[in-house]
């Protein structure tokens, strides 16, 4: 059932996006892929965007740029390449669906331009198929994605509750839709975005400063941290013993084979398991460092733990398990997290 809220607002919808539009074009921060846009530019920030904070991003998309220019580029790069570049950003499917996406894009005569045909392309879901082309060829296409969701929830007051973001993002895409002007596409979306980051927090909105507060329901009710509601994630708690065994100035670390789904071709500190120990084994050696992250619903805590080489049974090695110089870590793939600890250790024993 649309509220009375929602129902008006298509209507108000001119001067919400005038609003919206003329604060964006003051206030937009000066990112990389708004001053000189090209496709292949939209498309690689967009990539990198999808689960990572964009002040993370810009020193990795300007290497990128400069190492791999256009989409020829990047088709032609080996992978190892492409997942040195990504390394550190995580999430490393997108690197590898990029890749794809380049060598299928290289391959057509010119760059397809509907969301449609978008999707059909590796890793590109509704919102990066909504942000490409509304950017690059100004489709008709509404971006939504947890910010707009929460733009959109605090403008209805929606008190609806949702089980997660992913499915209120399903409920808002019509009145996404809806308030999407045919003129500026591209501009909107990213206006959108730019007020979900920069004004319309999670928490503390700065609604005094919002350029469409008279158009919103919560803002005008002083509770925009009521909207939207959504069940809170239960995060599932689970402990990771991992070793850090040292070897004539080579250090054990574990490949993940090429065809991994979440760490190809990367390096890890490898858990008590995969070096052929138990747990409570590797526990005994000296605690070098106890990590905590959240990675989706879970909630990781990692203790490494210094093993001697002599500890280790060469029986049960895991298959990945390879010896790599230090003086040789820069050269390698490491996964983020991995590379600061592995950083952090040997500072510690310096
Ligand atoms: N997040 C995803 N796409 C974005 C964009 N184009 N600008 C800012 N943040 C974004």
């Amino acid at each position: 059932m649309p509220s009375p809220i929602r129902a008006q607002l298509p209507a108000a919808k001119a001067g919400f996006q005038r609003a919206l539009l003329a604060w964006y074009r003051a206030n937009a921060r000066p990112l990389p892929w708004r001053l000189n846009p090209s496709l292949y530019q939209t498309v690689v920030s967009e990539f990198m965007l999808q689960q990572t904070q964009v002040k993370t991003v810009l020193p990795y998309l300007a290497r990128w740029l400069i190492e791999l220019p256009d989409f020829a580029a990047l088709a032609a790069a080996p992978e190892t390449r492409v997942l040195k570049l990504w390394e550190g950003l995580g999430y490393y499917s997108r690197a590898r669906n990029l890749h794809k996406l380049a060598q299928a894009v290289a391959a057509l005569p010119a760059p397809p331009r509907t969301p449609a045909e978008w999707q059909e392309l590796p890793g590109v879901g509704p919102y990066t198929a909504a942000a490409i082309t509304s950017i690059s060829f100004h489709a008709p296409a509404a971006c939504v994605d947890g910010n707009v969701v929460r733009i959109l929830a605090r403008l209805t007051a929606d008190a609806t509750p949702y089980r997660d973001s992913a499915s209120a993002a399903k409920v808002f895409a019509p009145l996404a839709a809806a308030l999407l002007p045919a003129s500026h596409p591209g501009d909107h979306n990213q206006a959108m975005m730019e007020l979900g980051a920069t004004v319309c927090f999670r928490q503390n909105p700065l609604c005094l400063t919002c350029p469409v507060l008279k158009f919103c329901a919560a803002g005008q009710r002083g509770d925009p941290e009521n909207y939207p509601q959504l069940a809170s994630k239960k995060m599932e708690q689970v402990a990771v013993t991992r070793v850090w065994i040292e070897r004539r100035g080579s250090l054990l670390l574990h490949l993940s084979a090429q065809s991994a789904r979440r760490l190809a071709n990367q390096h890890e500190l490898p858990t008590a398991a995969q070096a052929g120990l138990t747990d409570a084994a590797a526990a005994a050696g000296e605690l070098l460092a106890k990590k905590r992250r959240g990675i989706t619903r879970y909630q990781i805590t990692e203790s490494i733990h210094a093993v001697p080489a002599s500890a280790k049974p060469t029986a049960g090695w895991h298959a990945g398990l390879v010896w790599v110089p230090l003086t040789a870590l820069d050269t390698i793939t490491l996964s983020g997290p991995h590379r600061r600890w592995v950083k952090e250790i040997l500072a510690g024993k310096s």
